[in-house]
């Protein structure tokens, strides 16, 4: 297999030479390797180029684009064009199009618009697939395979009736019996009971909340029918053109929710992710670093490739803020940091037409003669430098647990606080506090294995099987020191309640019982004794006789009732935490269990400056990103800063925005 990453931290990013004319391409070559551009992602959206009319295929173009990359030996990451169809494939076949909830197609005209059950239109995909594979796979400049592009952007959840009878199929598979379907659903609850398979509908605009299980079963069942299409699509590639690897772009990201990658990711040569710095999130740094460590996760702890990120502003929020002068260096720092070695962008060129003209790209509007350009290309020369770092990696003391089925059940109809409760809540909030710390953090599915970590954080992990919940207990009893916080192990896969007191999957592991959640209204806070407060969700709360009581509710209906807990279990501990303490009182939760478990973070780390190592058999750097718009000084060891290429020793000053990457002399 060829190796992706390279053997440099791989920069570029989306070329998309179909949108300009040839005299363009020239100086695009030309730039790129000004900027030191390794390897360009090509033909994402040239489906409608590659095949101008059904079965007659354009490929002198791309032959020529190719054989230009080739010569300026850059690596291409070729896409098999298939994320959005050309208009005579929807206009001859309509019913490949997508239908929202409500029964409305969503027509072409943007991108994405195909159902992701439609056969017609994955035996379309599959034939330009080929015809891909047969045409280049020996081609020189390819070096790996880009599947589709950020599957389910846009086209999920599809509610047709192709899907439908997908669904059915799917949901045979699944529970094999109807009876078995009817308990999984509880359908006996307001009269849903099925008594044949056709009765069955995707959970389509109903009078009010529909079946919780049923919309849960959805999601999994859409994502699956989107991995089944990767798949047709990599087993093409893998047969046609083996010994390339093949991908397609996760979206790691806040506010993306569609699919599940825990079941994606073993199926990619190499884990790939697309970020975008939200700037209405309170802290958009922090959310870049969890999707870094989410990645890696996915990864299985081994490099990963950034695909898409911005140089500056997206056009896509209400506002699209620029990015401050440094800040372009810093966050593609940041991703390398978290484990990326290939840092790659949307776009190379920004478009003149089109809906993301407006969006930032390598190569800006005022063209190369800008203060962006001249960025982009001072980054490439950092790049250049830190390819003795590709292959290393993030040692993590402590795993925290993420689950997008967790996600879609936390988020589904009629929870206890279904507008205030927003699943990533928990678990960003403890990993930001981590990453503050300097305190590195593996991100990893429920029943990932968890021997080695020294703290396990269980953050509203919503549903548990009862062996994810033995590996947890384990966990502890092995000697880890496990934070849970509130409404985790409700609920079983299926979504069932667990009787006898919540969270029934972790009560005895807590020596807590919980009667009764009184979640929290916006805005709204409870004090917390001795110190402190917590909002968002409280419970009224018992303990068992070993179970010490670290903080009590401190006002309201739960006053003088506990509220933060911690139990020894075999060699570990046991914290339980049934509200979000406020940062301040959480910090200092978490300084004690971090202590208890011999953690000690990153020194110079804090709120403004991440400080994050990678490591190799022989050597680590260390990763000094100032993220705030004044400069900061901290002390970092000896070594040799690649960034800035001089000695460094004691205390290091770094501009606003500034980052060092520090070849420690003596490895860590
Ligand atoms: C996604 C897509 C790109 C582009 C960017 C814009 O990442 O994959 O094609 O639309 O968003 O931010
Ligand atoms: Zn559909």
């Amino acid at each position: 297999m060829r190796t992706w990453p390279t053997d440099r931290v791989a920069f570029g990013g989306d070329y998309n030479p179909e949108q300009w004319p040839r005299e363009v391409w020239d100086d695009d070559i030309a730039l790129m390797t000004q900027a030191g551009v390794s390897f360009v992602t090509l033909g994402v959206f040239a489906w409608a180029h590659l095949e101008p009319e059904k079965g007659r295929h354009d490929f002198e173009w791309l032959d020529e684009v190719l054989e230009r990359l080739a010569r300026a030996e850059i690596a291409v990451d070729l896409a098999t064009g298939t994320a959005t169809p050309p208009p005579w494939l929807s206009r001859a076949h309509p019913e490949i199009l997508p239908v929202d909830r409500d029964g409305h197609t969503l027509w072409p005209g943007s991108r994405q618009a195909w159902c992701p059950s439609d056969q017609l239109f994955r035996s379309h995909a599959l034939a330009l697939t080929t015809a891909l594979a047969e045409r280049y796979h020996d081609h020189p400049a390819l070096a790996m395979w880009h599947v589709g592009n950020e599957f389910a952007c846009h086209n999920i959840p599809c509610y047709c009736d192709t899907c439908a009878v997908g669904f059915r199929t799917w949901l045979r598979a699944r529970h094999t019996h109807l009876d078995a379907l009817n308990e999984a659903w509880g359908t006996s609850f307001w009269s849903q009971r099925y008594t044949h398979w056709d009765e069955i509908l995707p959970p389509r605009r109903t009078t009010t909340f529909a079946n919780p299980t049923q919309v849960l079963d959805y999601r999994r069942f859409q994502s699956d029918t989107l991995l089944d299409h990767y798949l047709a699509e990599r087993d093409i590639l893998h047969e046609v053109s083996p010994g390339v690897p093949v991908t397609t772009n996760f979206m790691t990201m806040h506010h993306f929710r569609e699919l599940d990658y825990h079941r994606w990711a073993p199926h990619q040569d190499v884990v790939s992710t697309d970020h975008y710095v939200v700037a209405s999130l309170e802290h958009p740094r922090h959310e870049l670093a969890f999707s870094g460590d989410l990645t890696r996760g996915l990864a299985g702890g081994r490099p990963w490739v950034l695909m898409e990120h911005s140089t500056s502003a997206v056009n896509w929020q209400p506002v699209n803020p620029a990015k401050r002068p440094g800040q372009t260096i810093r966050d593609s720092l940041t991703h390398v940091a978290h484990g990326a070695d290939t840092v790659g962008y949307f776009q190379w060129r920004a478009s003149t037409a089109g809906s993301e003209k407006f969006h930032s790209a390598l190569v800006p509007h005022a063209g190369a003669d800008s203060e962006r350009f001249r960025e982009v290309a001072r980054l490439g020369g950092v790049l250049g430098r830190l390819g003795e770092l590709v292959g290393s990696r993030v040692e993590a003391d402590v795993a925290l647990i993420w689950d997008f089925e967790a996600q879609w059940a936390v988020g589904g109809p009629g929870m206890p606080s279904g507008g205030g409760l927003d699943y990533p809540l928990a678990a960003h909030t403890i990993h930001r506090l981590l990453l503050d710390r300097g305190v590195a953090c593996d991100v990893l599915a429920p029943g990932a294995p968890l021997t080695g970590y020294a703290v396990v954080v269980v953050p509203t992990t919503y549903l548990l099987s009862d062996d994810e919940a033995a590996l947890i207990a384990q966990a502890a009893d092995a000697g880890a020191d496990v934070l849970v916080t509130f409404f985790s192990g409700i609920s079983t896969r299926d979504d069932h309640v667990r009787l006898g007191g919540y969270p029934g999957a972790l009560r005895e592991l807590l020596g807590v019982r919980v009667e009764e959640f009184f979640p929290l209204l916006a805005g709204e806070s409870v004090a917390l004794a001795p110190t402190g407060g917590g909002h968002t969700w409280s419970e009224w709360l018992t303990v068992g006789a070993d179970t010490e009581v670290l903080a009590h509710y401190g006002d309201g209906p739960l006053a003088g009732r506990p509220a933060v807990t911690r139990r020894a279990v075999g060699a570990g501990h046991a914290t339980y935490v049934s509200t979000l303490p406020d940062d301040e009182a959480l910090g200092l939760l978490l300084d004690r269990v971090l202590s208890s478990a011999g953690v000690v973070g990153q020194a110079g780390a804090s709120e403004r400056v991440e400080v994050v190592r990678r490591v190799s058999a022989e050597k680590s750097w260390l990763f000094v990103l100032n993220h705030s718009a004044e400069p900061v000084t901290l002390n970092v060891p000896i070594g040799w800063d690649l960034v800035e290429q001089r000695q460094v020793s004691g205390e290091l000053t770094l501009p606003p925005d500034g980052c060092a990457v520090i070849r420690e002399r003596v490895a860590t």
